[in-house]
């Protein structure tokens, strides 16, 4: 949730150096003419038109509510020419800025939306014939085509209907404007607010344009276009900009047959399209190039040598086409303007010395790079002292990669970072001192690798920018903050992770931290009573609290943590006491598992936490009943109760959507399953083991189709198997464990069409009656289908604590039926469940031969047939299962010399089968005659 958080104020920012950055580029390009601000008089045929034109729109804020009167020239937005007073310009750009009121704008969309203009766009505007500006960007005009009419505007220099909301085929008219020299249709939406979608199914109308330097279509749709998009724009030869960002394009020739016109182009955006080739090399033609944005395609090969021959580029964004590859070159050092360099998800290997050993080569100066991202490649080796020699560098991304070693000490001649993210690779060693030096850092993420040694107060001193804080460490390795417990830092956090790292008894540095917004102190061995103090002085901005895995003690106040945003609170595996507190009323993640709480859960939980999503107390001492409130948490998705003392029934009242993860093993339950837990459309784990639970499996359960898991084991369930549980209706039933119980009657066949079935357990109960036959219907285990989907919900449920995760794993492909009533023989057919890893027939009364093709299960690494009346030969084909480390085929009338199986020399696992000899059993084989 953090993440996507942290994601969401990024993209924020993105946009808005996008929308700046653009606009101001319109403001530069179609200003410097004539037109001012004036007090000429009005032309009243003009004003009329204006008036018009007006009268179409709508207008909720009332932006043109100074559109009345005579003067038309000093209207809102209105500008004239001051020598011959026609309407020259007209900029209706919404002014709207979601940063003006702040990013925590309640709900920014409405508030954009009420200063948006939308309506009608009246043909009257056609008449202002001297009309060289018009801009309605960022307006909402709910899906209208662009108006033919504008074609008609001669005298039109920049058009700007970028974020406006206009859908449909771009009208072809426009290119009859031979004056435009600016168009921007750049049609994404704006804070989500977007209707319909603009395309083009041609381009010829471009060949009008032949003033055009500026041509923005960014998301305009030109699939319909196909590959002669190039030829097009190529009748452009004064295009400075060109953006085809998410055009939905396809071919980008390699070679082409005309020479191209438009090399004064300075910024290409091809981003977000689908090239699927390598790198064009006439693009290196385009030598005026400053930005060159290639981004999410599907680009291939090497950085071809000719990207070199843009001497200007400053911008060079290669990053998402996945399969990019090869060294990242040391000619990139040649581009001695580049600025900013993005290669991030690609298949780029290897070290990077040569890389920046050509950077700091280019100029005397080391380099004017500001920001260097080369995330998500599989790059390699150490980081070289080099790095140092990138003195400018504000920004520097090297995450998921594969480096090694430790941080360069010349990290410290870096004196303008802002952000450093080397999380996820393979780094070790300490934090080198010099990591102090950086005092413009803000954002430093050192997430995911295996750190050691100690951090001390001078690593920390200086870093007075210092917002975000992200260190772990593995779990093996020892980082410490060891730093003066009265210390003070100069820097207030807002966010702050630090896993596997020692930071002792909440420190003074940590306490004082009062604009935390997200913090995780997970395994920090933080000790001791939270300072009472602290808790509530914790900003009132805090959205997530994960204190777990520490050993904090004692017990929690009801008002602590009431803090109006705080939506995830993670205090499990500490030694917090007492009743359960009463928590802030938006929080939606509460995970409070393995700690020593108890008393009940309050009567009224729906009331004091009523958006809660995943709610987990297992590994306490909580007593009492389940009070029907948990019924009407309208969000709850997971339940989570295992191992407390809780008593009395399951209330009959569940009626969620939301609802798939229901665990309430390890109790003191009793009654019977309530019927309304089948009225639950999204149960998946439905976990009963181990209480007193009665009765039959209702009916009602068959409505669950989605359930994954059912585990009822260890009650005292009653009467036979129902023929649905095997049916159709179950077919994402990934185990069924229903051992300990008092079950009876035959096994149903219909358990055979269970066909995602990897885990059966019916042992210790009273099924009688034979084998089914049909077991290689069990397609996961007989092919070894992945259990990946079953794992990760368990792991959600369980928070992946060990070791009930980790058991419960280990009972993945078994089937058990051990300690029934079964007859009759083993079928053949068991030995096609090639996937299957351990398989308990034992204490029945099973007769005949063991199949003779029981070595076909490869995978075996369990099996039991003990107790039983089987006979005959133990078959040789056992002696290929390589992977068994447990076999006990004891108690049965097994005969004659038992097969080759070298890894067994205990004889108690033949013991009881009078007839049978050789090793490791005492009794000689008589030779055969
Ligand atoms: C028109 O505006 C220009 C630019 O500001 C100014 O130099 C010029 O004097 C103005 N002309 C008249 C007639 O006001
Ligand atoms: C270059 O542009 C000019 C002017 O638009 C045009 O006449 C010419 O055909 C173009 N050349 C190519 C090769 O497209
Ligand atoms: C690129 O430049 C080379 C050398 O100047 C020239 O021969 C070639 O025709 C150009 N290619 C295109 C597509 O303009
Ligand atoms: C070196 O850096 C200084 C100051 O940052 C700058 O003024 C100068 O132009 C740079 N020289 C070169 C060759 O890049
Ligand atoms: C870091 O890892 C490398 C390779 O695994 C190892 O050789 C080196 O000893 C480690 N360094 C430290 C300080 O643990
Ligand atoms: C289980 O149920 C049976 C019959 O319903 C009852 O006789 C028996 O006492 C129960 N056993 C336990 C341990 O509750």
């Amino acid at each position: 949730m953090e993440g996507s958080a942290k994601l969401s104020l990024i993209c924020h920012f993105l946009l808005l150096l996008f929308l700046s950055s653009s606009h101001l580029e319109i403001v530069k390009i179609c200003s410097g003419q004539d037109d001012q601000i004036t007090s000429v008089r009005c032309i009243a045929s003009e004003r009329d038109a204006l008036v018009s034109f007006q009268n179409g729109l709508t207008d909720p804020s009332g932006r043109l509510s100074s559109w009345v009167g005579e003067e038309c020239c000093k209207w809102e937005g209105v500008e004239c020419n001051n020598r011959t007073r026609h309407v020259s310009k007209l900029n209706l750009r919404n002014p709207y800025h979601s940063v003006d009121v702040g990013l925590v704008d309640d709900d920014p969309t409405a508030a954009y939306k009420r200063s948006c203009l939308g309506g009608k766009i009246n043909s009257s505007l056609a008449k202002l014939k001297y009309l060289s500006y018009l801009d309605l960007s960022m307006n909402n005009f709910e899906g209208i085509l662009i108006p033919d009419f504008f074609g008609e505007i001669s005298n039109l220099r920049c058009l700007n209907l970028s974020f406006a909301s206009f859908s449909g085929e771009v009208p072809s008219n426009l290119g009859q404007l031979s004056r435009l020299q600016y168009l921007d249709l750049y049609a994404d939406s704006y804070l989500g607010v977007s209707t319909g979608e603009l395309r083009a199914e041609s381009l010829n109308w471009l060949s009008g344009l032949s003033s055009l330097t500026h041509l923005n279509l960014g998301f305009v749709k030109l699939n319909g276009v196909g590959e002669t998009w190039l030829e097009k724009v190529n009748l452009l030869p004064s295009l400075v900009e060109l953006n085809l960002h998410w055009c939905e394009l396809q071919g980008l020739p390699l070679s082409l047959p005309f020479s191209i016109n438009f090399t004064s182009l300075s910024v290409l955006d091809l981003s977000e399209n689908s090239f699927n080739s390598p790198i064009p090399t006439w693009l290196f033609n385009l030598t005026s190039l400053r930005k060159l944005h290639l981004t999410w395609n599907f680009f291939q090969g090497p950085i071809p040598q000719d990207i070199t021959n843009l001497k200007l580029l400053e911008d060079l964004d290669l990053s998402d086409n996945l399969s990019l590859e090869g060294h990242i070159p040391g000619f990139l050092g040649n581009l001695s303007n580049l600025k900013r360099l993005d290669l991030s998800a690609n298949e780029f290997t290897g070290h990077i010395h040569e890389f920046l050993n050509g950077l700091s080569a280019s100029t005397s100066n080391g380099t004017r790079l500001l920001s260097l991202d080369l995330s998500s490649n599989s790059l390699v080796g150490e980081l070289p002292e080099s790095l140092g020699n990138l003195r400018n560098l504000q920004i520097l991304i090297l995450s998921g990669n594969a480096f090694s070693g430790s941080i360069p000490a010349s990290i410290g001649r870096l004196s303008f970072l802002k952000v450093l993210d080397l999380s996820y690779n393979n780094m070790n060693g300490t934090i080198p001192k010099s990591f102090g030096q950086l005092s413009r850092l803000v954002d430093a993420n050192l997430l995911m690798n295996s750190w050691e040694g100690v951090l001390t107060e001078s690593h920390l001193m200086n870093l007075k920018g210092l917002k975000s804080l992200r260190i772990t460490t593995e779990s093996t390795k020892s980082l410490v903050f060891d730093v003066p417990v009265e210390w003070l830092p100069p820097f207030r956090l807002d966010y702050i992770q630090l896993e596997n790292c020692r930071v002792g008894p909440l420190p003074l540095w940590l306490q004082v931290q009062s604009e935390l917004t997200f913090v995780t102190l997970r395994n920090a061995g933080i000790s001791g009573t939270i300072p009472d103090q602290w808790l509530s002085d914790l900003s009132s901005r805090i959205i997530r609290l994960d204190l777990s895995k520490n050993q904090i003690e004692g017990k929690l106040q009801p008002h602590q943590l009431a803090f109006p945003h705080l939506q995830a609170i993670d205090l499990s595996s500490n030694r917090f006491d007492g009743p359960l507190p009463h928590w802030s009323i938006n929080v939606a993640e509460l995970f409070l598992e393995a700690n020593s709480f108890s008393g009940p859960i309050p009567e009224n939980l729906a009331q004091l936490m009523p958006r809660l999503q995943k709610f987990h107390l297992s590994w306490n001492h909580l007593s009492g009943g389940i009070p029907p409130s948990l019924c009407e948490l309208q969000s709850l998705q997971v339940l989570s109760l295992r191992s407390n003392h809780f008593s009395g029934e399951l209330p009959n009242c569940w009626h969620t959507f939301a609802l798939w993860g229901f665990d309430v093993t390890d109790n003191n339950l009793s009654g019977v399953i309530p019927n309304s837990l089948g009225s639950l459309p999204s149960l998946s784990v439905l976990m009963l083991r181990n209480n007193n639970l009665h009765g039959e499996i209702p009916s009602s359960l068959q409505n669950c189709s989605g359930l994954t898991t059912i585990d009822l084991s260890m009650n005292n369930f009653t009467g036979n198997l129902p023929s649905w549980l095997g049916g159709r209706v179950l077919d994402s039933l990934f185990m069924l464990r229903l051992e300990s119980n008092n079950f009876a009657g035959d096994i149903p066949q219909e358990l055979c069409s269970l066909h995602n079935l990897h885990g059966l357990d019916l042992s210790d109960n009273n099924f009688s009656g034979v084998m089914p036959k049909c077991f290689d219907n069990l397609t996961a285990l007989v092919f070894s289908n992945s259990s990946e989907v079953f794992e990760n919900l368990l792991y959600v449920v369980l928070r992946g604590r060990q070791p009930e995760y980790g058991s419960i794993l280990a009972d993945v492909n078994s089937i058990n039926l051990s300690g029934n009533d079964l007859k009759g023989g083993i079928p053949d057919e068991i030995t096609s469940i090639h996937g299957l890893h351990k398989l308990n027939l034992s204490r029945n009364h099973l007769s005949g031969k063991i199949p003779e093709k029981i070595g076909n299960l490869e995978g075996l690494d369990t099996l039991d047939l003990s107790h039983n009346r089987l006979s005959g030969t133990i078959p040789q084909s056992l002696s290929h299962v390589i992977a068994l480390k447990h076999l006990n085929l004891s108690y049965n009338n097994l005969e004659g010399k038992i097969p080759q199986l070298p890894q067994f020399n205990d004889a108690s696992i033949f013991a009881g089968n009078s007839l049978l000899c050789g090793d490791p059993l005492p009794t000689k084989c008589k030779t055969a005659t």
